[in-house]
């Protein structure tokens, strides 16, 4: 075979494997895997390195309307070049849906301002409105390749209700797309926050007062017997504890196909996070809010047994001060008025294995698992994504496990003005990362272009197929009733 790429001797891992092999690529995809392979058009020496599948982070937003001044400040460009910074050569960002209005023209928005992406994504549908129109625009869309749905159980502007979610869910089952939600009770933040404005605690500590656990583990619970109601798979998004893991536990130990997702900040920050001095804890305010350290440990042990099999970065890049530097927050803003979210993509991956394996929490198998495979599967690009195999994309982060280095946010290429971990040391980084064969980010410089990335239609696949197990002999979603 003529290669236009070949990887020489790294340590190559997957979800499964770690072996020293060549990897030979030609025509964007893995071809070859063995020793002493031809030489290739382009060598790259990996003596010494660790050769994973690229990152798939399934859970990002970029480029979506403002909210106030402040919100996305990364455009496709400047996010994907983050996100491959820190390794990760696939995402999955949202397509956002302003209530009251349709989703198909916004999708194809979307989709023009991701043709300025230097690597692979595809989108959620957010439905923030279910109104027959747009159920009615669904189908279409689902079959052109977007194959999940985001709802949201709070935030006013997107908030549904359980009749609203069981409509998406009997949709999402019988057009075959998976429903990934944001699980917290919007009522009972609301009276929260009201009756913390009534008592002056507006501080972004008090954030984490207006949504404390039990709220999330609620819209979990409840989330999770509508999905079962209606015999529809689900994921939900950043679970941030113990509580609302166990939830998820639960659910996945009676059969149910309930996934569960995290983030990196719910493992590295707490809720203590949220009061730093000079109004630096509005940088950290997030949804659902950091908890405990006990609570870190805890998501640690779920991801060890499975029960949250992804973890992605949430990434939201609303910067603190404006591009003029401008105080767009204030200094003394209410927490109800602060943006929620913090920037992670290009920290998601150096985090976890600096955190993960290189601290002894995780193998290395578990970390590709949870950072690339096990996205791919479930949002059904696996295996064209997600591993290191014959005829998958070359996506390929190349690793020195034992480079040490300081967070900066200088380092990060987005457009957000800061880092939750700026400081933080972490031991391990990606040095070199490939899409589909072309090298993007080259110790720590962008070489990928905008337009580089391509659309990933996603078909149909088996991680979302219903179990065919009813809770009654009458099947609310097709309107039959069961013979059994
Ligand atoms: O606080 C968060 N997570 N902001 C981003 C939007 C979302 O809810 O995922
Ligand atoms: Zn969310
Ligand atoms: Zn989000
Ligand atoms: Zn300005």
């Amino acid at each position: 075979i003529d290669f236009d790429v070949v990887i020489r001797n790294g340590t190559v891992a997957t979800a499964s494997d770690v072996f020293a092999a060549d990897v030979g690529i030609a025509g964007g995809k893995v071809v070859a895997l063995g020793t002493g392979l031809a030489l290739g058009r382009k060598e790259i020496d990996a003596t010494g390195r660790l050769v994973l599948p690229g990152g798939v982070d399934s859970h990002c937003h970029i480029e979506e309307p403002a909210v106030g001044q402040v919100h996305n400040a990364d455009t496709f460009a400047s996010g994907t070049a983050s996100a491959a910074a820190g390794g990760t050569t696939t995402v999955i960002s949202f397509s956002q849906q302003v209530k009251g209005e349709g989703i198909t023209q916004q999708l194809a928005d979307y989709h023009i301002k991701a043709e300025q992406a230097l690597i692979d994504y595809s989108f959620h549908i957010v439905i923030s409105d279910p109104s027959p129109e747009v159920m009615a625009a669904l189908p279409a869309l689902i079959e052109q390749g977007h194959r999940s749905i985001k709802i949201f159980l709070t935030y006013d502007s997107v908030v549904l209700d359980d009749e609203q979610t069981l409509n998406v869910l009997a949709l999402a089952r019988q057009e075959g797309a998976l429903v990934t939600v944001h699980a917290e009770n919007h009522s009972a933040i609301k009276f929260l926050t009201n009756a913390l404005e009534k008592a002056g605690l507006t501080l972004p500590k008090h954030h984490a007062w207006a949504k404390p656990m039990v709220v999330e583990r609620e819209a979990c619970h409840r989330v999770i017997a509508l999905a079962e109601l209606l015999d529809v798979p689900i994921q939900i998004f950043h679970v941030s504890g113990a509580e609302a893991a166990e939830e998820i536990r639960r659910a996945q130990n009676r059969g149910l196909k309930i996934f569960g997702e995290t983030c990196p900040q719910y493992l590295m920050l707490t809720a203590e996070d949220l009061n730093r001095p000079n109004f630096e804890g509005a940088k950290f305010l997030c949804s659902p809010a950091p908890r405990t350290r006990a609570d870190q440990e805890a998501l640690w042990d779920y991801i060890r047994t499975g029960v949250l099999g992804i973890v992605s970065s949430d990434h939201a890049p609303n910067r603190f001060d404006d591009v003029h530097g401008k105080k767009v927050r204030g200094t003394d803003a209410p927490f109800s008025a602060i943006p929620n979210g913090v920037p992670g993509l290009a920290t998601r991956l150096p985090i976890l294995f600096s955190e993960g394996v290189g601290k002894g929490r995780i193998d290395l198998q578990t970390f590709v698992a949870i950072t690339s495979t096990n996205p791919a599967k479930l949002f059904g690009i696996h295996p064209q994504k997600g591993t290191i195999a014959i005829g998958a994309d070359a996506d390929i982060a190349i690793w020195d496990p034992n480079k040490t280095v300081t967070i900066r946010n200088e380092l990060l290429h987005h457009q957000v003005d800061y880092t939750v971990y700026e400081g933080v040391e972490v031991t391990g980084w990606p040095e070199i990362t490939l899409s589909r064969g072309k090298v993007v980010v080259e110790n720590g410089e962008i070489r990928g272009k905008p337009g580089d990335g391509r659309f990933l239609a996603r078909g149909p696949y088996d991680a979302i197929k219903p179990l065919g197990r009813h809770v009654t002999p009458f099947d609310p979603v097709s309107g039959t009733l069961i013979d059994n």
